[in-house]
């Protein structure tokens, strides 16, 4: 007998049915907007995160699973989408083409963190990003994609978005500074991550969730009110896009987001249903991140969405997602060929429509049929082959019919319908 490894799980039985509807949203929303779907490899080399998401972010120092393969190149399971999918366009210079590209991807992702309630080691993603604009209205119609997915799950109401700036490489060095010098007259105050975090990443320590942390930065200079005039307008404009699009957003000023690409608009949406993982998902600009992995100054914009915690949302919340009906055909030797004409009949009008491999008597597989979770069960033994008619018996509420064979559906509809 072997088991899972840590914090890896199956997924399986009635599960399946939230993921299968959580992933039709996302399709049909990115279709929507125009987005094209990348197939991303699972595996990267470990110098791309390294350089794309920050040598000093906890993904890369912490939680990446490495390894060296036979030749001994050093390769990482991929811990997040945003820098395969920049080198990607990179790599098959697909900004040659010299317009907007907008993709989505969605798979697995590995990060080795401790597993809690919403936090899995292996977890899956629904992501896009955009490349080759820098406009605010990309930023505002990026948010209102993953806003209008959540909302069309179902947990619309158990969300907030919160949003923030977090500045250029114009006006964020001087910001750091500030924020350092700050922080160091805190050191006492802090966790002994944020200590180290202190000189190599400050604006972390403003999204620390450890209480004391949260109460040594309550007066800290924030990045918000020491943008450059050009992020600032960015910033304003962004909201002004997402309130003429009916996003409702909440400005937290200490969200800074766990990688280190970001620039200017950060967002999360977040909900207190998840305990500690609160982020259904998040995203931000990342204007540099094209150029750092060798590729040209282009902007991008992007975000991820957590499917594991929208499922468990959805799950908890009982948002049942509806299920092809299901109908046992029940025949016999003599009936085998109307039998399954009827199957495909059934099969044509989307039904999920199932039978008896082994085609045991009426009683066998009626109680089959029973058990199977179907809604009906549709019978056609030799006298309904005669007399041309099926016997349709509705198995939650016990009533059998019989109908003639040209109006089936039509039954069938009426039942389904009630
Ligand atoms: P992220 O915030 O690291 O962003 O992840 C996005 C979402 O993935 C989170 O909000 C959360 O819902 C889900 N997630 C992360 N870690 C786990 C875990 N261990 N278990 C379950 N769910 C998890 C990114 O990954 C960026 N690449 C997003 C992005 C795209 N930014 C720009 N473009």
């Amino acid at each position: 007998m072997f088991s899972k490894v840590k914090g890896f799980r199956d997924i399986y039985g009635d599960e399946i049915r939230y993921w299968k509807k959580f992933e039709d949203i996302f399709t049909e929303v990115f279709n929507k907007y125009d987005y094209q779907e990348f197939k991303l490899p699972i595996l990267e080399k470990v110098e791309l995160f390294k350089r794309g998401i920050g040598d000093t972010t906890d993904i890369v120092e912490k939680e990446m699973f490495v390894f060296k393969d036979r030749g001994g190149e050093k390769l990482a399971l991929r811990p997040e989408g945003t820098a395969s999918l920049v080198r990607g366009y990179i790599e098959n210079k697909i900004y040659t083409q010299g317009l907007i590209s907008k993709y989505y991807y969605y798979g697995p992702m590995f990060r080795r963190e401790r597993p809690q309630k919403g936090r899995f080691r292996q977890f899956y993603q629904a992501g896009v990003e955009v490349f080759g604009s820098n406009l605010p209205i990309v930023d505002a119609e990026v948010i209102k994609t993953m806003y209008e997915i959540l909302i069309s799950c179902g947990i619309g109401d158990i969300i907030t978005l919160n949003i923030n700036s977090l500045g250029c490489p114009i006006c964020r060095p001087a910001y750091k500074d500030k924020l350092i010098s700050f922080l160091s007259s805190q050191k006492d105050h802090l966790c002994s991550d944020c200590n180290n975090r202190l000189e190599k990443n400050p604006l972390r320590v403003l999204d620390c969730k450890v209480d004391r942390c949260k109460s040594a930065v309550s007066n800290a200079p924030l990045m918000v009110d020491h943008l450059c005039s050009d992020c600032n307008e960015h910033f304003k404009q962004v909201k002004k896009f997402l309130l003429h699009f009916n996003v409702n957003y909440n400005i937290n000023p200490y969200m800074v987001r766990g990688l280190d690409y970001y620039v200017r608009t950060a967002f999360e949406f977040n909900t207190e249903f998840l305990g500690a993982s609160n982020a259904v998902g998040g995203g931000g600009r990342y204007d540099g991140l094209i150029k750092t992995l060798g590729g040209p100054d282009i902007p991008g914009i992007g975000y991820a969405i957590g499917a594991d915690r929208v499922v468990t949302l959805m799950m908890e919340k009982n948002i049942i997602p509806d299920l092809p009906t299901k109908i046992s055909v029940i025949f016999f030797n003599e009936t085998f060929e109307e039998g399954f004409k009827l199957l495909d009949l059934l099969r044509s009008q989307s039904y999920t429509a199932i039978y008896d491999y082994e085609m045991g008597s009426f009683k066998n597989q009626f109680k089959k049929a029973d058990r199977s979770g179907s809604r009906l069960a549709v019978i056609i033994g030799t006298d309904e082959k005669e007399k041309g008619v099926y016997k349709v018996k509705d198995l939650i509420t016990g009533n059998q019919i019989e109908v003639e064979q040209t109006k089936l559906l039509e039954e069938i509809n009426k039942i389904i319908r009630k």
